[in-house]
This record gives structure tokens, sequence and C-alpha cells, in this order.
């Protein structure tokens, strides 16, 4: 299958950050981006600063996941910082199209995302614009949890979806992606697995990535 991978940064050793990219790097189609701000998740990860100190270092798309509470505020400080997709959540704004609208304005791709709890039926609205829809297989927050089944049936639909209206996304997913889960939902239709702990903690990250693909 032509699948993507895009390999979660959450799960590097960040006193070698650089080191862990370049092991995986050239072997992948994006590198994803996890940032979180205590609030709209319990956890807080790494932002800007980290973002623009990588980005001279390769040319690979950054799928930037915006764990944060009113992204609008952001979406001028992620694009210069070097962001090539930006996906935010529905449920951390009260006007999805308006930052969608703003990370086009800045000439990038914009993903939306949802939690595993929220229904997938509240993208309608905002299929026709995005290019990227971001399933979440976990609670977002952590990496290495296990993998939520109900993703299958939202990658399902939305893939149903997108033939049906002829909508460009790509659908993705995120949150306990290993050899076993990411086949079952390139089976039913996801573009590009996301993959941190299953690729960053394997002795063989080359042959991890194979099973992915
Ligand atoms: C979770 C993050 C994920 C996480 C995935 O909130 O969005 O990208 O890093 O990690 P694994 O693949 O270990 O579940
Ligand atoms: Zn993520």
């Amino acid at each position: 299958m032509m699948s993507k991978v895009s390999p979660s940064i959450l799960s590097c050793d960040f006193s070698k950050l650089k080191e862990d990219i370049d092991s995986i790097v050239n072997h992948v189609e994006y590198l994803h981006i996890d940032v979180m701000d205590g609030v709209f998740v319990n956890n807080i990860s790494f932002g800007i600063p980290v973002i623009k100190s990588i980005r001279p270092h390769y040319d690979i798309v950054f799928d930037t996941h915006l764990m944060i509470v009113n992204p609008e505020r952001y979406i001028d400080a992620f694009a210069s910082s070097g962001a090539d997709l930006i996906t935010f959540h529905i449920e951390a704004t009260c006007d999805p199209m308006n930052v969608i609208n703003l990370i086009h304005e800045k000439g990038l791709k914009a993903g939306i995302s949802l939690r595993p709890k929220t229904n997938v039926n509240d993208l309608k609205p905002y299929l026709d614009k995005v290019e990227l829809v971001l399933v979440m297989s976990v609670e977002p927050g952590f990496g290495g949890q296990k993998f939520d089944p109900s993703a299958i049936e939202k990658i399902k639909w939305l893939k149903e979806q997108k033939v049906i209206n002829n909508y460009n996304y790509e659908i993705e997913v995120d949150g306990g992606i290993n050899g076993e889960t990411g086949k079952l939902c390139l089976e039913a239709g996801a573009d590009v697995l996301v993959s941190g702990s299953y690729i960053f903690n394997a002795n063989n990250r080359l042959e991890r990535i194979n099973t992915l693909k």
C-alpha cells in the first residue's frame, strides 16, 4: 500500500533530538510534531523554539499537531517557526473555519483533528476545506497508549465521504500505531500513519517503519 509514515518526535530522547530525527528522516514522508499546552491536554511538551531550531536541518514536511486551546492565537507563530502543515483540534476553538482560513492565509496546509469521543460527523462542515483529517486513536496527551478501535469506523466514514464528494484531504491516524493496528487503519482507508514509541523505542527503527508501509 502507498501509505505515508509520520514519526512522532514526542518519543525522542530530547537530549539527542537531532540524532534521533536523523535516524529516520530519510525513510519517512512527514515528521510529526506534537505541541501540548497543559490545558487542552494534561501534558506540556514543547513548542515554537524547538520547531525553529530543527527547521533549518530538514526539508521534510513538518506535520504539526497542535493540542492547544484557541489555536487561532498562535497560527502566525507556528507558521514563522517553519510548520508546513498545521493540524488543530475541533474541540479547542469556537470557530474552526477561522483557524482553517488563518492557516491557508499563511500558505500552509490545514488539518483538523478530533478526540476519540468526539462524533466524526462534527467534522462535516470542514471536510471540503482541509487538506488533512487527523483521527486520534488515543486520548491526546501522551505517547505509548493503547490503540482505540473506535478510530477504524471514523476512518472508514472519512474515506467514504472523500470518495462520494471528491474531497482532497489525507486521512491520518495517531496513537497506539504499530504493525498490527497500522495495517487495520490502512485497510480502513488511512493515508498517513503517525507512530511514536513503536518507532523510536525500537532497536531497528527502519524495520519498524517498513512494517507501517
Ligand atoms: C498523543 C500524540 C501522539 C503520540 C503518539 O497525544 O498526539 O502523536 O506521540 O505516540 P504513540 O505512537 O507512542 O502512541
Ligand atoms: Zn500527534
